[in-house]
């Protein structure tokens, strides 16, 4: 479509929807989400210039998965974000069906370069995809250098999500991809500039590494060094639960292996979050030297058209900013330090879980310290049951009205849960694992005393999480 007409219908479409979407008691008050209409994959996440940038894949038009492009906001300390101009629209034909997800860098010249895919479907269900290149104006728009990269022979239209970095000698690129025989890989590319580049191969993927079939499609890869070792997240699609693993429709995952360059030698898959809800998650290092990432917390295809903010207009919103780090050779993740800010009075209760009163959970931070067997619920449509070993999180199914538990390993430490209207982020063990998920309780939710020992001790310290908006 041509950008004025797009421009013109995006201005409508966010003058008679932003009061609305701003009205749903499920809008969160300190995450980010979309003005309106439908936000997916984290894009673009840098710290560039001394600002913290991070895009998302945007329609603004509607809920549904159509007209992606690019949204922007920057800020300086990961909690308050600035609105910027929309970075990318879809309006040239290697782009038709979509300016899909990719990354940024600092190019050679310091000027902040955006990488992503263009995304083309034809009328007969097939489709193809580009890599493309976009750069700074100067003005806070983004001028479109067009495709530098188009498909590999032995795939399918299937390519996507370009991750780029620069390893001090060239750039490197990892994108995900589909086989013409199903198999989902992840691709490497080098390039001497950002506009020239040469495949290296495939560095994991189904049938690689040992991992067996594994998956028709990895989507979103990203490749990182953190400390000694590197780190590949990756979402894997086509992959059949097996008891409390993959129990969501598309996996996100992590390997840890040694990268030289060339070829990735990883140990096994690991659920990056065991939650619900939890994709397409992006990291960046940041200028303290920190390896940042957010995610979405949001699953193509699964109930997505029945969440109930859909009549409010907008759909979906990010993680909390999360920090990476090891322990034990285990990739742990904790909210960001910066979050504290937001942190209001505290209460503390320490008592039995009968004597518990229960407390306001609207928007909260929860320091978990239980024994014993018990649980606490969130509202009236989640609860976290503990008992010896294990964490399970029920979720009351927003379409069906079915009960469903997503669960992960507990070696009794302290449990954090970070509590956002219409979101549950619970940190395991300090971070060891993580448990994400919307739920739609309603205004006002009450945390209160589940089932349980009757002399099961909980120690609770909560503090109420101050708003943060967009502006
Ligand atoms: C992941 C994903 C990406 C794609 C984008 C399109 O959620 O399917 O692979 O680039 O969303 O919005």
């Amino acid at each position: 479509m041509k950008e004025s007409d797009l421009l013109h219908q995006i201005v409508r479409s966010l003058l008679a929807g932003q009061l609305k979407a701003a009205a749903d008691p499920h809008r969160p008050r300190w995450h980010l989400a979309a003005p309106v209409g439908l936000l997916n994959d984290p894009n673009g996440f840098i710290e560039h210039d001394g600002r913290y940038h991070l895009f998302y894949q945007w329609n603004p038009l509607g809920c549904e998965h159509r007209n992606k492009g690019w949204g922007h906001v920057t800020s300086t300390d990961l909690l308050h974000w600035q609105h910027e101009s929309v970075a990318l629209l879809p309006t040239e034909a290697y782009e038709s069906h979509g300016c899909y997800s990719g990354s940024a860098v600092s190019d050679e010249q310091g000027r902040l370069t955006l990488i992503y895919t263009g995304n083309v479907k034809f009328p007969d269900g097939s489709r193809t995809a580009y890599q493309c290149l976009a750069r700074a104006d100067g003005e806070g728009g983004f001028e479109k250098l067009g495709p530098v990269l188009d498909l590999p022979a032995g795939y399918s239209g299937h390519v996507r999500d370009p991750k780029v970095w620069h390893d001090g000698q060239q750039w490197l690129m990892v994108l995900g991809a589909r086989t013409l025989d199903d198999k989902g890989e992840v691709l490497l590319y080098r390039g001497e500039t950002l506009q020239s580049w040469q495949r290296v191969g495939s560095i994991a993927g189904s049938g690689h590494g040992g991992l067996g079939e594994f998956g028709y499609m990895w989507e979103c890869p990203d490749l990182f060094p953190l400390g000694a070792r590197h780190v590949l997240i990756s979402c894997p699609q086509g992959i059949a639960p097996v008891g409390e693993d993959y129990r969501n429709l598309y996996q996100c995952g992590w390997l840890a292996g040694d990268f030289d360059g060339e070829r990735f030698e990883h140990g096994a898959f690991h659920e990056l979050d065991r939650g619900f809800e939890f994709y397409a998650p992006q990291t960046t290092r940041d200028s303290q030297g920190r390896r940042l990432l957010f995610g979405w917390l949001g699953l193509p295809e699964e109930n997505e058209m029945s969440q109930p903010t859909i009549p409010y207009g907008w759909i979906h919103q990010m993680s909390c900013p999360r920090e990476l780090f090891w322990q034990d050779e285990w990739l742990c993740q904790r909210p960001v330090a910066e979050l504290e800010a937001l942190k209001g009075e505290q209460i503390r209760f320490e008592g039995t879980l009968g004597e518990f009163p229960g407390l306001a959970i609207d928007s909260a931070w929860l320091d978990l310290d239980l024994c014993g067997e018990g649980s606490l619920w969130f509202g009236a449509v989640a609860e976290l049951v503990w008992q010896p070993g294990r964490i399970t999180l029920r979720r009351q199914n927003w379409q069906s009205g079915v009960w469903e538990t997503r669960s992960s390993p507990w070696a009794g430490g302290r449990i954090t849960v970070l509590c956002d209207r219409s979101s549950l982020e619970c940190f395991i063990d300090e971070g060891r694992h993580s448990l994400s998920a919307r739920y739609f309780p309603g205004e006002k939710p009450q945390l209160s005393s589940g089932n349980g020992d009757d002399g099961c001790k909980i120690c609770l310290n909560h503090w109420p999480l101050s708003a943060c908006l967009v502006q």
